[in-house]
């Protein structure tokens, strides 16, 4: 395309409006910030509407429109909620704000049509509003491919028995679905299962009556487990991440990034510290904290560890153990919470110990840094599972946090053959996520699609 016809393309587009809708977790937000930043780079105009809980910080983004939802929510984090509890709130409270908002929208803003509505997929009230505003509606797959083939799954592993299981951590391999375990079902803690299943089903079935959808991860990880989506679900789509090679995440971040660790960092040799951190949401017992400290203390190497405050049940900060700050004196520095990308990408880092959320995977893989894998819930089973047996880059931890078994794999991963051959596999899909990132790459093409797909809607 000549630059004239380029132009004249991202002028079309000039008063196109996109809205976008992330559920209220870090994990949502960053990726639907990331796309939103893309999508005003082709020519669209934004609205982010949010949650005043977790909001995100709108001075980070001078040229979107923020567009905030009184939800009644408690003012909590995201680590007090309990997960059924909070979907289940947005579905009874939002709907009703948010379709009035998109009504004055619409009257509002007849020179900028809302082409397209993008969410996550796990507020059901959104395709109802969209279907009565005759709005089309796509999907940002936060998620990897892979745990969303799991997801969709759930309904032929109850019919064939796999769940609800005796043993939830059993090594019983899922021949339907390899290399899964029962043990890597992304079921989620709740009370109550029956709910969590019925859930998914209405998600997947709400998912499958949407414009689309747009998944952060490429082609070249994830190619045969999209073939499986498109085996039963005809719709168009988009492989075009990954999304945080767009944007660093410090503008996304819900919490203060600690940068004093870099400084830290500067002073460490190569490839030596172990990066610890497991994400916005995870909350554990004290008892286990306590084994990741002595863990990471008995395996001698450097260490920066992030631990959020409300990461411990019940707690606002932690006590570590007496004589862990003396056996790790200048060897181990902890924060609450870091710019992680800049810290992957720091060359004195040669492993991330992590629970495997896709933005923390994603961001390791396009680091070229290898993982120690400790999944704590949902779709990390599934990626902590392809992390280690299927793209081979990471080891995983199976007996939760025992101190004994995380020094161990820290060796695995620091010292040891089997954690070189790791960093070399992790080095060709770094390169390879770069490639597709490139005009003509599978992502950058994905991209294309995608603009006229929603300019087509
Ligand atoms: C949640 C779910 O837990 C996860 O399974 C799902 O895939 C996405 O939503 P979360 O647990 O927060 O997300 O994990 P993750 O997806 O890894 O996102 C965490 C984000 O916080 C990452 O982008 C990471 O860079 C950022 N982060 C983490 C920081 O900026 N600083 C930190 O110290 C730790």
């Amino acid at each position: 395309m000549t630059i004239a016809e380029e132009r004249k393309v991202q002028q079309e587009k000039k008063g196109r409006r996109i809205v976008l809708f992330p559920s209220p977790l870090q994990g949502h937000i960053t990726p639907m910030l990331q796309l939103a930043t893309l999508l005003l780079s082709k020519g669209f105009s934004i609205t982010i509407v949010h949650t005043r809980f977790n909001s995100p910080n709108p001075s980070n983004y001078p040229e979107f429109n923020f567009e905030p939802i009184s939800d009644g929510l408690p003012n909590q984090k995201a680590s007090d909620v309990e997960f059924m509890a909070l979907f289940s709130g947005l579905n009874v409270s939002f709907e009703a704000p948010f379709r009035d908002m998109l009504d004055l929208m619409l009257l509002k803003n007849t020179e900028e049509p809302i082409v397209c509505i993008v969410e996550d997929g796990l507020m059901q009230f959104v395709q109802r509003v969209a279907d009565h505003l005759k709005l089309p509606r796509m999907i940002l797959e936060t998620n990897s491919v892979a745990s969303l083939v799991a997801y969709t799954s759930i309904p032929l592993l109850r019919q064939k028995g796999y769940i609800p299981s005796q043993d939830p951590m059993s090594k019983t391999p899922i021949t339907e679905l390899p290399p899964l375990r029962i043990k890597d079902i992304p079921v989620i803690k709740g009370d109550n299962q029956e709910s969590l299943y019925e859930l998914v089903v209405q998600v997947t079935k709400q998912r499958n009556t949407s414009s689309g959808f747009i998944w952060n991860s490429f082609d070249y990880l994830e190619r045969t487990e999209l073939s499986k989506i498109q085996q039963c679900c005809q719709l168009p789509n988009f492989l075009i991440g990954p999304l945080n090679k767009y944007s660093l995440e410090s503008s996304t971040s819900l919490i203060a990034q600690d940068h004093s660790c870099m400084i830290w960092l500067e002073k460490q040799a190569p490839k030596s510290v172990i990066y610890v951190s497991f994400g916005s949401l995870a909350s554990m017992k004290n008892t286990e904290l306590m084994e990741i400290a002595w863990g990471l203390a008995n395996s001698m190497h450097p260490f920066l560890w992030v631990i959020r405050p409300g990461s411990v049940h019940g707690s606002g900060w932690v006590e570590l153990p007496n004589g862990f700050e003396e056996k790790t004196w200048e060897r181990g520095l902890v924060v609450k919470w870091a710019p992680q990308q800049e810290v992957l990408a720091h060359p004195s880092v040669g492993g991330f110990w992590t629970h495997n959320g896709w933005n923390s995977t994603l961001e390791s893989l396009c680091e070229g840094v290898p993982m120690l894998c400790s999944p704590l819930f949902g779709d990390q089973k599934v990626n902590a599972r392809f992390v280690s047996h299927v793209w081979r880059v990471g080891v995983q931890l199976e007996n939760g946090f025992d101190r004994g078994e995380i020094e161990g794999g820290i060796k695995i991963l620091m010292d040891e053959k089997e954690g070189e051959e790791m960093r070399e596999r992790i080095k060709i899909v770094k390169e390879n996520a770069e490639i597709c990132l490139r005009k003509g790459g599978s992502s950058h093409e994905s991209m294309n699609r995608l603009e006229d797909h929603i300019m087509s809607l």
